[in-house]
């Protein structure tokens, strides 16, 4: 093993959400050390100009590379949207995010070429996901910003009379455009998939940014050489610029005991 095959993965998000995507990399890389920075203090980034978001991010990254990570994976779609076009030039290190393997998975699974997206404000304003499926002419993209799901899933709220409103208003344009695919395109919608499911029917598939986004970081690890491939006991560190406490009492309510003694970043 090299010394690079030791180092940690480094997961960043803009707060809680991006847990997702942790636990998605610990189930496919057990083996792997991770350290992950959620920038509470500044969170939530899907409500800020694009500018602001990229560059929060580019300093959270560049912490997580101080740190000495083998990989970078940006687990926030609104941080994704925000520096796609130039992370991976900027870091020696690889970088995976969650937008471009989301988008590769919807046109593998898209039979209609009408694919929906969902996301936040921040992510929907920045068109990423329009230049994701730049090389996929043959698909329609229909976005809509959901910005009051993040609140829902950080209040533990993820069924009820009031989500299931809030969740027709926003999904059912989608499912009268006529999607058969639609991506989870933040961080907190994997946590809502009962009642999106519930919402659009079975004919519509679901595409979790987190799930292709870990997929992709087990590909490029493997790829690269650079996986555990012996059964150890992995450390993974929790690091939050907000309030440790805070984070922890959310991260367990989402993610049970996957999160334990958070630190503070500052
Ligand atoms: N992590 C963000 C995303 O995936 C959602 C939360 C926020 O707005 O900060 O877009």
């Amino acid at each position: 093993m090299t010394a690079d095959t030791e180092a940690p993965i480094g997961i960043f998000d803009s707060g809680f959400g991006g847990l997702t995507v942790a636990r998605a990399v610990i189930d496919q890389l057990p083996h792997e050390d991770i350290v992950y920075l959620g920038d509470t203090a500044r969170a939530p980034y899907g409500e800020q100009p694009i500018a602001s978001v990229r560059e929060y991010a580019l300093e959270c990254l560049d912490h997580l590379v101080d740190q000495g990570v083998k990989i970078l994976v940006i687990a926030c779609n609104s941080a994704s949207a925000a520096v796609l076009r130039d992370a991976r030039e900027r870091y020696a290190v690889p970088v995976v995010e969650v937008i471009l393997p989301a988008a590769r998975r919807a046109v593998a699974a898209t039979r209609s070429g009408r694919v929906g997206v969902i996301c936040t404000e921040a992510t929907a304003n920045s068109q990423a996901y329009d230049d994701a499926f730049a090389a996929a002419p043959q698909v329609t993209l229909h976005t809509v910003a959901c910005p009051r799901f993040v609140g829902f899933v950080e209040a533990g709220i993820t069924g009820g009379p009031e989500l299931l409103t809030c969740a027709r208003t926003y999904l059912d344009p989608l499912w009268a455009a006529g999607i058969d695919t639609l991506i989870l395109g933040c961080t907190h919608y994997p946590l809502l998939t009962g009642v999106i499911s519930y919402v659009l029917g079975d004919s519509v598939s679901l595409v979790s940014s987190a799930e292709e986004c870990a997929k992709d970081a087990y590909a490029t690890l493997t790829r690269l050489g650079l996986a555990h491939d012996r059964p150890r006991h992995p450390s993974h560190r929790f690091l939050t610029t907000g309030s440790p406490q805070s984070f922890e009492g959310i991260g367990r309510r989402l993610m049970g005991d996957l999160v334990v003694d958070v630190e503070q970043f500052v």
